[in-house]
């Protein structure tokens, strides 16, 4: 009886709230269950008229679903999925498609997709991005699998994907952890950028004292030419924002210290193992730890000097070449992201196309842009580019702003505000361009104290030199 929903949905927070009526508002028949019983009555009110069903435990949900049945899980990352699962698979038949939407990290889902493939269920691990607003309104969705099992769920993922120019911000990336990877890789970027942009309202506000309302103004505008983008559109909304509490500028009564749930530091952490650089990736989550550390910093700051210098540069020229700036070092965070994409494809066969990540990145997602216009036409052009630098409009528009990021870098600097992921960014951009790096002083160390061996320049092999002997 009524065994012909198309979904079944556990974990109904807001996220999986909004996706199930999402596919509701779509005409997909789905089922829900929370563990929180007020969170699954609550969908009744929420969905007069559609074709919503709750389940009161684990065994209804499944009786509810057609088959091969399709159970999405929303829940935390980590052993809450462990635990999701084993009570799930008593239940489901072979064949059955177990999906995984939240954050997981992606070696667990290669874990997971191997044990269940085992026991002849399917597994897809997704990653969702848009917050609350994408899961109800239309997100970037980042599936990663068996072709088969996406097959059967293409429809209802498509629609409740975001589009972009009637095109859904949705693809079956790769086998296994593609999805989970892509997702990751996502939020690395997004750590990248936002402290990018957090580095460009130091230098607006501890710089040039530029008022909350005129910042709100500044990103606004940035909002509509080349930086323009979800990140640079709330920024903008955020200085606009007043504290119900106090009627003080809301964003003047937020502690300064950023809480994270770990995912730019897994994209960081498997850069590394990759030995692939993403230091502006690196650097921002260095930032996040340091501000922390706030009761450090106070005590730091009451003792440690730094330079008192007025920034004596025009303002408006300032804010100007601090835009073209921040656009430089966009490009190059997603260069790297790409770059560990591209290399994590490699390592793990996953067979991304990463035309196709640029263009499920497009809308939806936190870090949608205007620029992923460009990075998908650049890959467009050269599938297999090695970096998006090697790209002649992306690598010249970086080349054309680094006088306006030295400028700025300089600035923060010789001001004493740190502006670590601008310089991380510059720092690659110049180290990429580097056809010599000092390394071979590197080598030569590593032979000196520890006989490690060096390559030379003339001759093939490794070779080993006695330091102490003169
Ligand atoms: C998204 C976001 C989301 C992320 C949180 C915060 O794509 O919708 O990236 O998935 O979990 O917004 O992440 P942190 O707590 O790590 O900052």
């Amino acid at each position: 009886m009524d065994a012909n929903h198309e979904m079944g949905v556990i974990g109904l927070g807001v996220m999986g709230r909004g996706l199930l009526m999402n596919m509701a508002d779509h005409g997909h028949p789905v089922a829900g269950f929370d563990k929180d019983p007020d969170k699954t009555d609550a969908l009744k009110g929420l969905a007069e008229g559609k074709p919503v069903r709750g389940a009161k435990g684990l065994e209804e949900l499944v009786s509810l679903l057609r088959r091969p049945r399709a159970v999405l899980m929303l829940v935390p990352a980590g052993r809450v999925v462990d635990s999701a699962i084993e009570e799930l698979l008593p239940l489901l038949e072979e064949g059955d498609i177990v999906i995984d939407a939240g954050n997981s990290h992606f070696k667990d889902t290669d874990r997971r997709a191997g044990a269940l493939s085992g026991k002849g269920f399917h597994y897809l691990g997704v990653g969702v991005s848009g917050g609350e607003q994408g899961a109800r309104h239309g997100a970037s969705i980042m599936p990663g699998g068996p072709r088969e099992a996406y097959d059967r769920v293409e429809r209802i993922l498509v629609d409740v994907a975001a589009k972009v120019d009637g095109e859904p911000c949705v693809t079956l990336l790769g086998h296994g952890s593609a999805g989970h990877y892509v997702k990751m890789v996502h939020n690395g970027i997004e750590y990248g950028l936002m402290q990018l942009i957090a580095e460009t309202y130091d230098l607006m506000k501890r710089g040039l004292g530029i008022s909350n309302e005129e910042l709100r103004e500044i990103y606004g505008r940035w909002n509509q030419g080349e930086l323009g983008g979800f990140l640079v559109e709330i920024t903008s909304r955020i200085f606009g924002r007043r504290d119900e509490k106090t009627g003080r500028p809301l964003i003047d009564q937020i502690l300064d210290a950023a809480r994270q749930k770990g995912t730019g530091m897994w994209t960081s952490q498997d850069a590394m193992d990759l030995q692939l650089p993403v230091p502006t990736i690196d650097v921002a989550v260095a930032m996040r730890n340091l501000s922390a550390m706030k009761e450090l910093r106070e005590k730091a700051d009451r003792t440690l000097e730094g330079p008192r210098r007025a920034l004596s540069t025009d303002r408006g020229v300032f804010v100007d070449r601090l835009a073209r700036a921040l656009y430089a070092a966009m490009i190059l965070t997603y260069a790297q992201g790409m770059s560990q994409l591209a290399r994590a494809s490699e390592a793990r066969k996953y067979h991304l196309r990463l035309e196709d990540v640029a263009r499920i990145w497009q809308g939806g997602c936190i870090i949608r842009a205007e620029l992923l216009k460009e990075i998908r036409a650049a890959f467009r052009r050269t599938p297999d580019l090695a970096s998006l630098l090697l790209d002649d409009r992306l690598g010249g528009a970086v080349a054309e702003r680094q006088a306006d990021l030295r400028f700025v870098i300089a600035t923060g600097i010789e001001q004493g505000i740190p502006v670590p992921g601008l310089t991380a960014s510059l720092a690659y951009y110049d180290g990429l361009r580097s056809g010599w790096l000092p390394a071979n002083l590197i080598q030569a160390q590593r032979d000196f104290f520890g006989a490690h061996t060096y390559e030379r320049i003339d001759e093939a092999g490794t070779f080993h030199t006695k330091w102490q002997e003169t």
